[in-house]
């Protein structure tokens, strides 16, 4: 039985009222009111939504107590009259800046990769509920020559008195092609967030992809890492497996000097991540969010249904990120754990019944006993196994929409935290070292909307929490 087009709702995930979510933008804390904004096309889901591209806006106290309070501002003007595209958030004062990049599309015979794309940053300043007026910082004009006119998403921040700016960009190859062109990230510098100049352009030794989206740049634990969304990375068997990567290098050198890029890894290894955004919240923690979807997937959302009344997508619970034995670690935040109740030991073999299918496992294997195989089914529609090394999510076809496998290498497996909520998967594995998020669609029975999750795992301590909904989620519905 599907459940209705409210059904699939998430408990505790951010999604859109209705309409077409995607990546997080804007994300900060401002004087103890946490901000998160997104991609957003009311009303109408699927990628071209009737509405161009804006900015839906959640915010609150907390992480767990966020409210939907719209959209802040509307595509409407000649500087961003296709899209207000993504971007990021600096909080100063008495004001956060937003910067995003305004989307403009002439009219005429363009192929809008080398002709007749306007990409332009724009600042507007808030202080959390009035939004200013539209400022546009840099054009085409701006962007060095070789640049297609794909240029976009700024992150911006600070270091004593200077303000940095990085953009993605396509840079056009020998062919204009996407077998030639290549991704690289552009820095620009500023005395006042207002007036910028170009610093720098950075890419990798070897090219990687044709497109580098959504950059973001930031230290933890004494390392520079670059974070980015390649496009165009040949498919492996067991790397780049979605149709776009998100992931990060590893920076050595400084910004004003030599800069080298090193050791890709990805982010996630689900079929559902792509434009994650990180920030430093007034706790000090780095926290990191995800768009739970993937552009141009050759997979879809039933959700979407009825055609013009749905939803689509949603975000990542907050990750905070730290740097442990040479890589990054991502874990759901703590306060996530208030949303737990009914914890209940599971027996290795087996299982427990999640009202609106919520729930929230940790899994410890003995020491010693992180090779051995094992598998846990979630209701009829997903199931996690390990076997010879390899954690593997494979999704029914009945669930699936077109996702059916996703696997990686992972040498030993000691401890899992699985995330799940009605029709998302979040698997964390070694405490954040690798991370699979996907979206699957299991069939719901009864009142209660039960998913049954099994699990067939040997030398296991299993504990399995039921999930409150979030309040932000209730007040959606
Ligand atoms: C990534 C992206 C960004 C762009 C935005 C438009 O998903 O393509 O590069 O700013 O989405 O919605």
């Amino acid at each position: 039985m599907l459940k209705d087009r409210k059904g699939w709702r998430l408990q505790y995930h951010l999604m859109p009222p209705d309409g077409w979510l995607n990546d997080p933008n804007g994300l900060c804390q401002f004087q103890g009111i946490y901000h998160i904004f997104f991609q957003y096309s009311p009303n109408t889901p699927g990628p071209d939504g009737r509405f161009a591209r804006t900015w839906g806006h959640y915010a609150g106290r907390d992480l767990l107590h966020l409210k939907y309070t719209g959209v802040p501002f509307w595509p409407t003007d000649p500087i961003d009259c296709n899209g207000c595209y993504s971007g990021s958030a600096l909080t100063e004062g008495d004001h956060i800046r937003l910067y995003y990049t305004g989307n403009v599309k002439e009219p005429g015979n363009h192929d809008y990769t080398y002709s007749g794309r306007q990409a332009n940053e724009i600042l507007v300043e808030t202080d959390g509920e009035n939004f200013g007026e539209k400022n546009c910082l840099l054009t085409n004009r701006d962007y060095p020559e070789n640049c297609s006119c794909h240029v976009r998403d700024p992150k911006v921040w600070k270091e004593g008195d200077t303000y940095y700016m990085i953009l993605g960009a396509r840079v056009k190859g020998p062919d204009l092609s996407a077998d030639t062109d290549f991704g690289e990230v552009l820095f620009y510098q500023s005395d006042d967030g207002v007036h910028w100049n170009f610093l720098k352009a950075l890419t990798s030794e070897k090219r990687f992809g044709y497109m580098w989206e959504c950059p973001d740049y930031f230290c933890l634990g004494g390392k520079t890492f670059l974070s980015l969304c390649p496009q165009g990375l040949p498919e492996e068997e067991y790397r780049y497996q979605n149709i776009y990567q998100s992931g990060y290098f590893t920076v050595e050198g400084s910004l004003n000097d030599a800069q080298c890029l090193h050791d890709f890894r990805e982010w996630d290894y689900g079929f559902d991540f792509y434009a994650p955004q990180s920030f430093v919240d007034e706790r000090g923690r780095r926290l990191f969010i995800g768009w739970v979807g993937m552009p141009d997937a050759p997979y879809a959302n039933p959700t979407a249904e009825p055609a013009g009344k749905g939803w689509e997508n949603c975000l990542t619970v907050p990750r905070e990120l730290s740097f442990e034995n040479g890589i990054i670690h991502q874990n759901p935040v703590e306060e996530l754990k208030d949303l737990r109740y009914d914890e209940t030991p599971v027996m290795p073999h087996g299982s427990m019944i999640l009202p609106d299918g919520a729930g929230d496992f940790e899994i410890s294997f003995l020491e010693g006993t992180g090779d051995l195989d094992w598998s846990i089914c979630f209701g009829d529609g997903a199931v996690l196994s390990y076997q010879e090394d390899v954690l593997r999510l494979t999704i029914s076809d009945s669930a699936g929409f077109g996702r059916k496998e996703r696997k990686v290498i992972i040498p030993d497996i000691e401890f899992l935290r699985i995330l799940v909520d009605s029709s998302l998967l979040e698997i964390y594995v070694n405490d954040g070292e690798y991370v699979i998020t996907s979206r699957f669609y299991p069939a719901y029975t009864g009142d209660h909307q039960n998913l049954n999750v099994r699990f067939s795992c040997d030398l296991a301590a299993v504990t399995g929490w039921k999930m409150k909904t979030m309040e932000t989620n209730m007040n959606l519905v």
